[in-house]
């Protein structure tokens, strides 16, 4: 088991640097558990990183009640960003309002439409962002470095929770009492569109109801990908 107050600290100071050297810098939250302990010590240490949540318009309701959660416990308001109607309009009458179940590139448009676009909006003007990703989470994410260079935004990239386990983020969030969605009890222990995830059986991968129809290998949304692939790009940059 990890040194948890070793990795918090780490944690704390990396955020804390992002602050200090990378201002404008924003947080793109997804409202699931690693990013409810990011938004706890950027919110509790005051920080000057917005936080912000692409609204995609098909997220459980439950995911949006964290937006309320957030707002009783530390009294902010996370920023949201949501798809262009004329996108959304388009895609649906062309293709169904669920035709990312016909294949991994009708998934991917859906995801570039509600996810992708937005988040450009999002980050534009920013010298930083910062995601909740770990390494253990996926193998698309087990080069993850803390931080990164992200050329298709042209910024720097930050994932402070690169080195924490899953059982890392819940001793986390159990010790300081951080609000978290309500399906993470129920068997989601990753969550993304409501039409996208599903619940896994107990040993299953983490992973394994996040579009459970495609090969794990193409798992990713496009928040993470430069040109369509996954690159990482170790940042040299202080
Ligand atoms: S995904 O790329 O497969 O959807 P995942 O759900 O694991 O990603 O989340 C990884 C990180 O991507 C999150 O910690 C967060 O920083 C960012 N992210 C994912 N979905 C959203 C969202 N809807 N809004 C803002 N950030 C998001
Ligand atoms: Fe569309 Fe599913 Fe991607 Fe959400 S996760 S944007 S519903 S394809």
């Amino acid at each position: 088991m990890s040194d948890i107050s070793a990795l918090v600290a780490d944690t704390r100071a990396t955020l804390v640097r992002i602050a200090a050297d990378f201002s404008p810098a924003v947080f793109a939250s997804s409202l699931a558990a690693e990013d409810m302990v990011l938004t706890d010590m950027i919110l509790r240490a005051g920080l000057p990183i917005k936080i912000f949540s692409l609204e995609t318009g098909r997220l459980h309701p439950e995911t949006l009640d964290v937006l309320a959660q957030v707002k009783a416990v530390y009294g902010y308001s996370i920023e949201l960003y949501k798809p262009i109607d004329e996108l959304v309009n388009t895609y649906v009458a062309a293709n169904g309002i669920n035709a990312f179940y016909n294949s991994v590139e009708m998934r991917r448009e859906c995801c570039r439409i509600r996810k992708v676009e937005p988040l450009g909006r999002a980050l534009a003007g920013n010298k930083a962002w910062v995601t909740g990703q770990r390494r253990a989470q996926s193998t698309t994410r087990a080069q993850l470095d803390v931080q990164e260079d992200d050329p298709a935004h042209g910024m720097t990239k930050f994932n402070p929770l690169a080195d924490w386990s899953e059982d890392d983020v819940w001793n986390y969030i159990r010790a300081n009492d951080v609000p978290y969605n309500a399906l993470h009890d129920q068997g989601f222990p990753s969550i993304g569109c409501a039409p996208c995830t599903r619940a896994v059986e107990p040993g299953e991968d983490i992973r394994a109801g996040r579009w459970w129809w495609e090969n794990p290998d193409s798992k990713e949304c496009g928040l993470h990908m430069v040109d369509g692939k996954l690159i990482r790009i170790k940042s040299v940059a202080a």
